[in-house]
């Protein structure tokens, strides 16, 4: 397959860190440096999933293609205000179409798990085009009175439509079962049978731990298609990482051996925005032209789980 259209969707709500500090113990002091971030897009009025059908409707009309050529949406969302439906049944009638309409929650890596599932289906011949949709807002799932989480995250929609062809060149997925670094707990429904202790608890991350992980997950996916596909470091143009923390990204550029050039970031702008990252950061870079066809990209993601997975294709 191929990607032939992108787009994407951020909230008009701009967060700076110099405004968290009005009401939090940190400080753009802090946080710059430690994280790369100086503002992130933060939902107040508007919904995920308004965010979600823009985002979809910019790819469609990036691919020059309609709602009905669209054979399967694939959405990559952890929390939205519904818990059923799915997101991406949501998006399928807020766009037009028709077709099947699947969820995943992959956390931070939901885009390369979806490009994987979508190739999985061109391989099959079940499909001639596939519109992936990453929503996330994760804003809603921090506590905003710890200030060792919501400082790193912000909200966004992005987009992919992908039709037939020999682009994909390789797609290494990792999960390795980690329930205590990277979490959140919600209590359900309570019925007159529960008996068990329930709390609701925020989002939770034991930074340290995720940094690491993130570094080597990140590289050894990368460096494992490398190897299967007989490339280098070097033959890769881009490198789209997932914009968890600009620390993260250059850790992982010098154990590849990179120049910076090859890097194009936006987390100092976006923050982390969950699986919504690597396909928003491939839209800004599909419009504003650093992608030229035939240059070689390497998309790498990481977060809860742990999940990670990184894809090289042809762009
Ligand atoms: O998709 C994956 C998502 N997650 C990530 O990418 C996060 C990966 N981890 C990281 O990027 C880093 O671990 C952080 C940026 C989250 C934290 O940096 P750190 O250098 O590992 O800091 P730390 O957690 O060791 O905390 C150092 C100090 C602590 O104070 P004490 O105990 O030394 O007095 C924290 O309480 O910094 C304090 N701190 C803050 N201070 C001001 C933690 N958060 C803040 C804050 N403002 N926002």
């Amino acid at each position: 397959m191929k990607i032939v259209g992108t787009g994407s969707e951020i909230p008009k709500k701009i967060v700076t860190n110099d405004m968290l500090s009005e009401f939090l113990d940190t400080s753009d002091a802090w946080i710059y440096p430690r994280t790369g971030i100086r503002h992130r897009h933060v939902i107040s009025d508007e919904k995920l999933e308004d965010l979600a059908i823009s985002a979809a409707k910019k790819a469609l009309d990036n691919a020059g293609l309609s709602a009905s050529d669209i054979d399967f949406i694939i959405c990559s969302n952890v929390v939205n205000e519904y818990i059923t439906p799915g997101l991406g049944c949501i998006i399928q009638g807020g766009i037009g179409a028709t077709c099947p309409a699947i969820d995943i929650n992959c956390a931070c890596a939901g885009f390369i798990y979806a490009l994987d599932i979508a190739e999985t289906h061109f391989q099959a011949g079940k499909v001639k085009n596939v519109l992936i949709v990453c929503a996330e807002e994760p804003t809603r799932m921090t506590s905003w009175k710890d200030r060792n989480v919501c400082v790193l995250f912000g909200d966004g929609a992005g987009a992919a439509v992908l039709t037939a062809g020999d682009n994909i060149k390789g797609i290494k997925l990792s999960t390795a079962s980690a329930t205590d670094k990277l979490y959140q707990i919600r209590t359900l429904e309570p019925t007159p049978y529960i008996t068990k202790q329930e709390e609701s608890i925020s989002l939770q991350m034991r930074g340290q731990d995720v940094f690491k992980f993130a570094v080597k997950a990140s590289s050894g996916d990368i460096k494992y298609l490398l190897n299967e596909l007989g490339m280098s470091p070097d033959s890769i143009d881009h490198y789209l990482l997932h914009q968890a923390n600009i620390r993260i990204i250059n850790t992982i550029r010098d154990f590849l051996g990179q120049p910076e050039s090859k890097f194009p970031t936006n987390v100092e702008t976006h923050g982390n925005s969950s699986s919504a990252s690597c396909p928003i950061l491939l839209d800004e870079c599909n419009r504003n032209g650093i992608l030229k066809r035939g240059d070689m990209l390497a998309l790498s993601a990481f977060g809860a789980g742990f999940m990670s997975g990184a894809v090289i294709m042809e762009w």
